[in-house]
């Protein structure tokens, strides 16, 4: 693990000098030419596992209609049962292949996509994506994603490609092909290497499958972005009764060391997330600020690439500054929450 947090543009080795995917060697990180794109495309396509950028974090993806390509997936991030996966398309035509649409779901996605949002609607009858991405649900999570890596290579590949965040289960999401190469190794086949995502958080998921639209898990659209457009929707922090993405374990996006959130002092072992300007704080064995002048955006695009740096042994806690809870404030409280939980709580079962 790096000491700095990776803010530079990560281009891979030039293609040709790099060991063949899957070696023993690690993965191969190819600079997302086109041919590397063809490359990557055509490992899906034989059912291998490709890490992609994506505007919100690095995903792992394979062909969504293949059973034993998808539950490839679950084995590279050591997933401890089946939760379901988002399936990404390049555009609207193949979203509407495997989902149904209504004129609510059509408004959002003629509003927010391509981009950091996913909607979950009911599956289509016939559709191809095998049952293992919505773990035996009857809706399927789908987005078109904005990063142009990623959208050719969903339109190279020509078929819906699972892809959750390409990290190993339970650690921290990758925002920079390092992060992959660190977390999944030789697991991953081909790391397209496109540098730093820009959001760093994951999208936010909206279940449009029901009466009522519901925030399952807050992300890179905000909800007040959303009202706007829709009016009231439900979010589980305010209605305990209020739907949730299954498999959303408390303790989730765990580094290493302990998280201590809110800190308003820190002690002299731990290290400090900062947030704003943190003028009145001092001491840490060492500190980084996830934006100085407190903008949320360049927090939640710094917030794990930040968190990776600070999780180091010689830090006894990471100490974390208070977040507001507003705009993408939301999301990155969230990630933090998560980071923070006691790491032993069982498994929740995903609806039948
Ligand atoms: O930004 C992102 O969304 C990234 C990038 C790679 O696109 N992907 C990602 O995937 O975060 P993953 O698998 O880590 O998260 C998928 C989320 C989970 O919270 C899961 O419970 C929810 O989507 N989900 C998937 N299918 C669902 C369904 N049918 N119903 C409800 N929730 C679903
Ligand atoms: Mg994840």
């Amino acid at each position: 693990m790096s000491d700095e947090p990776d803010t530079s543009p990560v281009s891979g080795p030039a293609p040709g000098a790099v060991p063949a995917p899957g070696s023993a060697e690690g993965p191969a990180l190819l600079h997302p030419s086109d041919a590397a794109i063809g490359r990557a495309a055509e490992l899906i396509r034989a059912g291998g596992l490709v890490a992609f950028p994506t505007e919100t974090v690095y995903g792992l993806g394979a062909d969504a209609t293949s059973d034993r390509a998808v539950a490839a997936i679950f084995a590279a991030k050591g997933r401890p049962s089946f939760n379901p996966l988002i399936v990404h398309v390049p555009d609207t035509a193949a979203a509407e292949e495997i989902v149904l649409f209504g004129d609510r779901s059509r408004d959002v996605a003629e509003a927010f996509w391509p981009g950091p949002l996913t909607l979950v609607l009911p599956r289509r009858p016939g559709c191809p994506v095998s049952l293992l991405v919505s773990a035996g649900l009857d809706t399927i999570a789908v987005r078109i994603p904005a990063h142009p890596v990623a959208r050719a290579l969903l339109r190279a590949a020509g078929r819906p490609v699972a892809a959750p965040s390409a990290n190993r289960s339970g650690s921290v999401s990758p925002t920079t092909p390092l992060h992959v190469a660190e977390g999944l190794g030789s697991r991953v086949g081909l790391i397209l290497a496109a540098g730093r995502c820009e959001v760093g958080v994951e999208s936010t998921v909206l279940d449009l499958s029901g009466a009522r639209p519901a925030i399952l898990r807050p992300g890179g659209i905000t909800r007040e972005r959303l009202e706007a457009l829709l009016g009231p929707v439900s979010v589980p922090s305010e209605d305990p009764a209020a739907p949730r993405s299954p498999g959303q374990l408390a303790s989730h996006y765990a580094p290493g060391r302990p998280v201590r959130l809110d800190a308003a002092q820190v002690g002299p072992d731990e290290a400090l997330l900062a947030f704003g300007p943190d003028a009145f704080l001092r001491g840490g064995r060492e500190r980084l600020n996830l934006s100085p002048s407190g903008d949320l955006e360049e927090a939640a695009a710094n917030l794990f690439a930040m968190l990776r740096s600070l999780d180091r042994p010689e830090n006894a806690a990471i100490a974390v500054m208070p977040i507001p809870e507003r705009g993408l404030g939301v999301a990155i409280n969230d990630r933090l929450r998560r980071a923070a939980a006691p790491r032993t709580e069982p498994e929740p079962r995903p609806p039948t």
